[in-house]
């Protein structure tokens, strides 16, 4: 992650993790008030051109980012990571111990007029607060991408984060970079190639495995002690294929496909919440201190 550090690097072709999400806002801007359509797919009918504009003019260190992360997320890769980290024996630690480790993520954003994680990650709650919603989807905001801190046990931005896709099944041809797949092996695993590849048609996303990332991980985390609809937003978060392409929708069930309406919801808090406003993080810690005893215990397993 420093600064030093060029595309040439297998681990860390991006200068900080913000990189990939500044992406993701050029291929899905922002829903003016008037077209928003919060509750269903963005833009299903997005035409595959649209997204090879976007990739011309990707960045160098994205486009390699891309490449990294289609080519080495395998189905074998996922199981590899789920048995490696979801035992959640590496350490023991509350929300806000978590919150100020993320912070230590360096990355070579200039520290004058860019926010830390920690910043950022309660702007998103404030903003989350200021628009009324349950004490719940606040929570959310604040905790949704601690499970980037997989970056501080060495582990490459490809395997952090990244759109995720599901493994065992076809690539759906919306995802971007989607050309990069060719260099994946599953990409010559016929059984993993079908539509629904070792998976069944409407068998549900709580058996489907997603490309690994920081979604996950905090899912495994958190996913005793709160309510679906966070579980959910936390879990699918990066998912871009399904919950703003519309994507692989043959493979979820009746309830992915209602509970996905708040994960569409949570999206613009995700990617839009950008002001240089600085929050007073002392002044609202006693809030968010509470707000986070009311869900979790002192301390979770990580
Ligand atoms: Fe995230």
């Amino acid at each position: 992650m420093a600064a030093t550090e060029t595309p040439s690097n297998s681990n860390a072709p991006l200068s900080n993790l913000q990189e990939w999400e500044d992406f993701l806002k050029v291929c899905y801007p922002e829903e003016t008030a008037a077209s928003s359509k919060a509750f269903q797919a963005t833009d299903p009918n997005k035409a595959k051109e649209q997204f090879r504009n976007y990739e011309a003019s990707a960045r160098p260190s994205v486009r390699e980012f891309y490449r990294l992360n289609h080519r080495h997320q395998t189905y074998d890769f996922v199981q590899a990571k789920k048995k490696e980290f979801l035992s959640l024996s590496r350490r023991k630690m509350g929300i806000w111990e978590a919150m100020e480790l993320l912070n230590t993520l360096v990355d070579d954003s200039d520290p004058d007029t860019d926010l830390s994680q920690l910043e950022h990650l309660l702007q998103t709650a404030e903003q989350i607060r200021r628009d009324g919603h349950p004490r719940w989807f606040i929570l959310t905001g604040l905790i949704h991408d601690l499970g980037k801190i997989l970056c501080l046990y060495g582990e490459p931005q490809w395997a952090v984060v990244g759109d995720t896709f599901p493994v065992g099944c076809g690539y759906s041809d919306k995802i971007v970079f989607h050309q990069f797949f060719a260099d994946n092996p599953d990409s010559r695993e016929p059984k993993y190639q079908t539509r629904t590849g070792i998976y069944s048609e409407g068998c549900g996303l709580e058996n489907v495995h997603l490309s690994w990332g920081h979604d996950e991980y905090l899912y495994h985390v958190v996913k005793d002690y709160l309510p679906p609809e966070a579980l959910y937003m936390i879990r699918y978060h990066s998912f871009y294929p399904a919950h703003r392409e519309g994507e692989y929708q043959h493979l979820m069930n009746g309830r992915d496909k209602k509970v996905f309406a708040w994960v569409r919801a949570f999206n613009p808090y995700d990617l839009y919440t950008k002001s240089h406003e600085r929050p007073n993080v002392e002044q609202l810690r006693p809030f968010y201190n509470e707000l986070i005893s009311e869900y979790f215990p002192t301390e979770l397993r990580w």
